[in-house]
């Protein structure tokens, strides 16, 4: 079995066994979340070595020329010696505000100590204080602070956190941003479908405002579903919101959200849609939009992935 070195810790890689799960049997204090590949937060170094290309997909030429690698889809054949990434691939970060949004839905601002380029509906990496990481979308506009919808889970670390012990002026660190699903100009005069269930709204709060802002002419329909009353929880700022035609659904009282989005829109071919939040809800969308005759090209999903 190959070996993996990280600092004064080593251990054998089973087999089957990703390289980010072999250092956490051993203790090591890497950072985590997804163990998918997409957020970023379990990048290492390797020192010595050699890894797969699958262990570079998708993170920036000059983090492989540092020989940057994702620990969590990281299955060398050989010896890896490994070290964490420099502290430049994260940006440090202040929580400027704390606020609840709804019972089950905080807001937090963040303020980066330097410049933090993203667009409207990117994603990025939250990491606390002691390593623990999780992936939000970001609801506000390039130029404002970072704004995250963290939904409160029940044993959520980081939520149960945010919720209880977080404090204004508290340091966290930020990684990203990450994720393609944001407004590009060109065709202003395309309708936007935008559909979101839970926390899936938040990207879409910021891609709406982004095209306003950017001069889209065309309609911008978004769709936020959730179960109950309380799960929309943006509902009056969203109705004041202008440029934007905004139907809140719920499920038990209008149906799953893709029948009522199919119901409105069932001829949806033109448009250009926006699909963010429950994996199964935005698959079950996607292909039906595609269905009725909407171009895969002009779907752009997003679908939310809870911390491995
Ligand atoms: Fe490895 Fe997310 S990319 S944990």
């Amino acid at each position: 079995m190959p070996t993996v070195r990280y600092g004064a810790i080593a251990c054998e890689r089973h087999e089957n066994e990703s390289t980010l799960d072999a250092l956490l049997r051993s203790g090591a204090p890497v950072s985590y979340s997804c163990k998918a590949g997409t957020c970023g937060s379990c990048m290492v170094r390797v020192v010595d070595g050699s890894a797969p290309a699958r262990a570079q997909a998708g993170l920036k030429d000059s983090w492989k020329a540092r020989g940057y690698v994702l620990a969590c889809v990281c299955h060398a054949e050989g010896d890896l010696t490994l070290a964490p990434v420099d502290a430049d691939t994260q940006v440090a970060a202040r929580i400027v505000a704390l606020d609840a949004l709804s019972a089950e839905v905080m807001r937090v601002r963040l303020a980066c100590d330097s410049g933090f380029d993203f667009s409207a509906g990117q994603y990025v990496t939250l990491i606390r204080p002691d390593g623990l990481a999780r992936s939000y979308s970001i609801a506000s506009l390039p130029g404002e602070d970072l704004e995250l919808h963290i939904r409160l889970l029940p044993n959520g670390r980081m939520s149960e956190w945010v919720r209880t012990a977080a404090r204004v002026g508290e340091a966290v660190r930020v990684l990203g941003p990450n994720g393609d699903c944001f407004y590009t100009p060109g065709r202003p005069e395309q309708p936007l479908l935008l559909v979101g269930t839970g926390t899936g709204l938040a990207p879409l709060y910021g891609i709406a405002r982004d095209a306003v802002r950017q001069g889209h002419t065309g309609p911008i329909h978004l769709i936020h579903g959730a179960v109950r009353a309380e799960g929309l929880y943006l509902d009056e700022t969203l109705r004041a919101l202008g440029g934007v035609h905004y139907k809140p659904t719920l499920l038990h009282a209008d149906g799953p959200v893709d029948q009522v989005v199919l119901g409105l829109f069932p001829k949806p071919a033109g448009m250009r849609a926006f699909l963010c939040g429950d994996p199964a809800i935005v698959q079950t969308l996607k292909k039906k939009l595609f269905l009725q005759g909407l171009d895969l090209r002009d779907i752009h999903a997003d679908a939310f992935l809870p911390a491995a």
